[in-house]
């Protein structure tokens, strides 16, 4: 049985004393679980996340990192800068940066294999949106996004790699997804890398869920078969209830 991976997902959220509050309050809230623990905090707050966190079993991660190891990218962090702080996770091609920065599947490759290079663990994010979805494109977008954003990615590469699937209806929004929906769609995605990478590759490969995950549903969402744990953003800034969806699965 895999265990799951939790991972809040804090945003433009949390200056530094806020994060300091919020990591001191979270830190003995989820030392007894046996599922992974991320918390992907803003850059700024991430050497004082790093420090807190050191000893626990709360692990760092960032929410972008580029494609380059050096250079005139004004406004970008590679992903080498984010190893030597001690940060092990990084969130890529998030839907707000697909829809706010022009994040496309092609980029989203670039930085998946730059942040695996440098040994980071991608959280790589997926998901269709509402119009997609009542569209009946569902599962092509999905089978795009996979296709495209793990092009070349080899089979020893997807072993360092978490899949969130959220579709971007649901983030943000207070709508969650069914855990029937959210199962059946991570199903679907599951069977695009298994027809890739084959059976056991896809049935070890961790898939999240996200989108308006809480202390109210994670517990029917994380008892679904398909669904490897979640991607919390909301319920992430607060450390009761992060916190709860972490414990929500034994
Ligand atoms: P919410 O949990 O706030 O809906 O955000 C989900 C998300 O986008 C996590 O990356």
């Amino acid at each position: 049985m895999k265990n799951k991976i939790i991972a809040g997902n804090w945003k433009m959220n949390k200056n530094r004393v806020e994060a300091e509050q919020l990591i001191t309050q979270l830190i003995p809230l989820v030392k007894d679980t046996s599922n992974t623990v991320v918390i992907c905090v803003p850059y700024t707050d991430l050497c004082k996340a790093v420090k807190l966190t050191k000893g626990t079993n709360i692990h760092v991660g960032a929410q972008n990192c580029h494609w380059k190891e050096s250079g005139a990218y004004t406004g970008e962090i590679a992903p080498s800068m984010l190893t030597e702080l001690g940060v092990e996770y990084v969130v890529i091609g998030h839907s707000e940066r697909r829809t706010y920065f022009g994040e496309t599947d092609e980029t989203v490759l670039a930085r998946t294999k730059a942040a695996l290079q440098a040994g980071l663990k991608p959280i790589v994010c997926i998901g269709e949106t509402l119009e997609e979805r009542n569209g009946g494109n569902m599962e092509k977008v999905l089978s795009r996004q996979v296709t495209e954003g793990f092009k070349d990615i080899s089979a020893d590469e997807l072993k360092n790699i978490v899949v969130a699937y959220e579709p971007v209806w649901a983030i943000g929004t207070g709508v969650t997804a069914t855990d029937e929906q959210a199962n059946d769609a991570i199903a679907y995605v599951r069977g695009v890398f298994a027809a890739k990478y084959g059976k056991e590759a896809a049935d070890a490969l961790y898939i999240q869920y996200g989108g308006s995950m809480n202390d109210k549903n994670a517990a029917g969402l994380l008892a679904m078969s398909q669904i490897d744990g979640g991607l919390i953003g909301g319920a992430s800034l607060v450390a009761e209830k992060f916190a709860a969806v972490v414990n929500a699965h034994k």
